[in-house]
């Protein structure tokens, strides 16, 4: 609560470091919380409602309405108005859906008097993901809500999936440069789908490979090895081009970031026609200069390690 009396809960944006899409079908992957994120604020209200953008399409806005519908049911509809803002690039594969349901799960159990730990959190933000998503993993608004580094597992149909906290002994620092504008998630996970069902032993295999690269990508994490994870990243960049998932414009920013001197670079998220890169490096100062002043758009984030004095989670 602030101190205005109004009910406040952040969301916070996520990076997938290693496991997108094969995560669907039941593998590992490797995920951090950005500084960046949704804010939700809640006020006393005769009637449970949230505040929709003017700028959503019908379509957004119905969705948007029908997420957050059952996200209130499960807290029992408690009296509150909730309205929200975002400093999260949005549809760029950073976890904005799973945000705002993290966000607002928090400000609804505020509201409904409930003391929440992170999965109860979870638990609520789920109800608006799979409005958003129609079949998620699940790994983005958990990571959200745990805010972490998560080893994540969800077996496909199960209630929930399993995330194990990865500690590192050292920075984990990341460049996230957007390249272009990236299609629905729904889409680019949907296409994969029917790929996948047609030729189903070959991209199996694939995934099973991706889901082995995202649990010694964690390994490495806990040792502190930048340069074996930074390596397992290039490695699975290549399958998921192999999957169909990247892009000329996603391809040649990882080359830009990989020139620049970064450990390994990878597309991020749902990844399609464009979307969010990301680079691992020891120093990330010198690339968002560089970046910037190619006109990119971007911001570093430290996902996991220890921190500098002073300094927070993902300063942009
Ligand atoms: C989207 O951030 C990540 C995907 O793996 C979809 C999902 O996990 O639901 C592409």
């Amino acid at each position: 609560m602030d101190s205005n009396n109004t009910l406040v809960g952040f969301g916070a944006g996520k990076v997938i470091l290693l496991g997108e899409h094969s995560v669907v079908y039941g593998y590992p992957a490797l995920a951090g919380p950005l500084s960046r994120g949704v804010t939700a604020r809640g006020e006393t209200s005769n009637k449970c409602q949230l505040v929709i953008p003017e700028a959503l399409t019908p379509e957004q806005r119905k969705v948007l309405k029908a997420a957050f519908g059952r996200a209130m049911a499960a807290c029992d509809e408690p009296g509150v108005r909730v309205s929200f803002n975002t400093d999260l690039p949005l549809s760029m594969g950073l976890g904005s859906s799973g945000a705002l349901s993290v966000a607002c799960a928090r400000v609804l159990l505020q509201a409904a008097g409930r003391k929440a730990s992170a999965m109860d959190v979870a638990n609520v933000a789920w109800e608006m993901e799979q409005e958003f998503h129609g079949t998620p993993s699940g790994v983005d608004h958990t990571t959200s809500a745990m805010e972490q580094l998560i080893l994540y597992r969800r077996k496909p149909g199960a209630e929930s999936g399993r995330s194990k906290v990865v500690e590192s002994p050292k920075p984990v620092r990341l460049v996230v440069v957007m390249a272009g504008a990236r299609s629905p998630t729904k889409t680019t996970v949907g296409a994969l789908r029917e790929r996948q069902k047609r030729w189903s032993e070959r991209y199996q295999r694939v995934f099973r490979e991706i889901g082995l690269l995202a649990s010694e990508g964690a390994e490495a994490v806990e040792e502190g090895d930048l340069e074996a994870l930074g390596d397992v990243m290039n490695v699975n960049h290549g399958l998921l081009a192999a999957l169909g998932l990247s892009s000329p414009g996603l391809d040649d920013m990882v080359h830009r970031l990989r020139n620049m001197g970064a450990l390994g670079a990878k597309l991020t998220g749902a990844g399609g026609d464009g979307g969010a890169v990301i680079g691992l490096f020891h120093d990330t100062a010198p690339a968002v200069h560089e970046l910037t002043r190619q006109g990119f758009r971007c911001f570093d984030s430290q996902l996991a390690g220890p921190r500098e004095e002073g300094a927070t989670r993902g300063a942009a």
